[in-house]
């Protein structure tokens, strides 16, 4: 245990998504092996050029696959029209919010003025959301950097959003030109909340039970808390956060197992061929090799693999030495 402001537990952590990942099979199994997320949020629903949703993206917010409590989806978009049609669609399928990402860094994106890319327009946004919150009747938050170029774009964008009907913004604090380098600005973040009037939930970077304490420690009044990269690389992350402990489980490795050999099931099912299953369960061990030991021979020994007997053979020899002598694995 740790001595911390947490142990009220009058927080909620919020899975933020993050495209490929984490998807409806892999938020079912983390939440029915870890627990602790409170909110899910589903990655962006993105149209091609006309209204038409793709059937992953449906197949992603079927209320039949999805077995969490709380899911929102999201759009990212830069026009009224596509909003309100992935909104109508969102809500027939009974849900009450669709977030809008104004986040994602990647050029590819930002220079098409969506994601991150569309911050500084401010006259844009201000027109979609005068567009979109008056003609739809489910509930608008946002997910935004700091801005594409500039840590100023937000700040400016503050004083428009504060005079809409938005339920709350989710906020990292970096910019997309920086994508994941550098460390979250918090003293912006800090800025933004004193401009800002629309409840705030902090994201970036929580990747273990310190920082989150010290996160809440130095912004006591946000009470939402939204973890992307760290509920892969660690899923007992949001658990541990909830119970005040900075330890993993002493069977960790085996509950572990359990999830991943659900989750290799669950995608061996659903994806169509060797490759294909052996190049998505690599992506996710790019987060999972941080819970191990050694991370980089940890994943270094998964990204060898060129076939799923490899790919076997490398995650029992991982948990093997993992193990140690504590106790046995499932496998061996
Ligand atoms: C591969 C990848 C895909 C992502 N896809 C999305 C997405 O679909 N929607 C979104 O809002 N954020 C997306 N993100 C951003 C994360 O949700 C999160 O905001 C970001 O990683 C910062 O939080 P973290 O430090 O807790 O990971 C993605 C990030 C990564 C690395």
């Amino acid at each position: 245990m740790i001595a911390s402001s947490n142990q009220n537990n009058d927080f909620r952590i919020i899975s933020s998504p993050l495209q490929g990942l984490t998807d409806y099979r892999f938020r079912n199994l983390v939440h029915e092996h870890f627990g602790g997320i409170d909110i899910f949020f589903a990655p962006y629903i993105r149209l091609q050029g006309s209204l038409e949703i793709k059937n992953s993206y449906k197949n992603d917010l079927l209320p039949s696959l999805n077995k969490v409590e709380n899911l929102v989806p999201q759009v990212m978009t830069s026009k009224s029209d596509e909003f309100l049609f992935v909104a109508d669609f969102v809500k027939q399928l009974g849900y009450k919010e669709l977030n809008w990402n104004l986040g994602c860094p990647y050029p590819m994106v930002a220079k098409r003025g969506m994601g991150s890319g569309l911050i500084k327009e401010i006259d844009k946004i201000d027109s979609i959301l005068s567009a979109v919150t008056s003609a739809c009747d489910i509930d608008i938050s946002l997910k935004l950097r700091l801005g594409y170029e500039s840590n100023q774009e937000t700040l400016n964008l503050l004083p428009v959003l504060n005079n809409h009907k938005i339920k709350y913004l989710i906020i990292h604090p970096r910019i997309g030109k920086q994508l994941y380098k550098g460390d979250a600005d918090l003293e912006l973040f800090e800025q933004c909340m004193d401009i800002c009037n629309l409840p705030i939930v902090y994201n970036g970077d929580i990747d273990s039970v310190e920082k989150f304490v010290s996160l809440k420690q130095r912004f006591p009044n946000i009470n939402q808390w939204a973890i992307g990269r760290g509920v892969i690389s660690n899923p007992f992350l949001a658990g541990m956060i909830k119970s005040n402990t900075v330890h993993l489980p002493e069977d960790w490795v085996k509950q572990f197992e359990l999830f991943h050999d659900a989750l290799f099931k669950s995608m061996n099912e659903s994806l169509s061929g060797p490759g294909h299953l052996l190049i998505k369960m690599q992506g996710y061990w790019e987060y999972f090799c941080n819970m191990f030991t050694n991370p980089h021979k940890t994943f270094k020994i998964i990204r060898k693999a060129k076939s799923i007997a490899a790919y076997e053979n490398g995650v029992v020899e991982i948990l093997k030495q993992e193990t140690g002598k504590n106790f046995k694995t499932l496998r061996s």
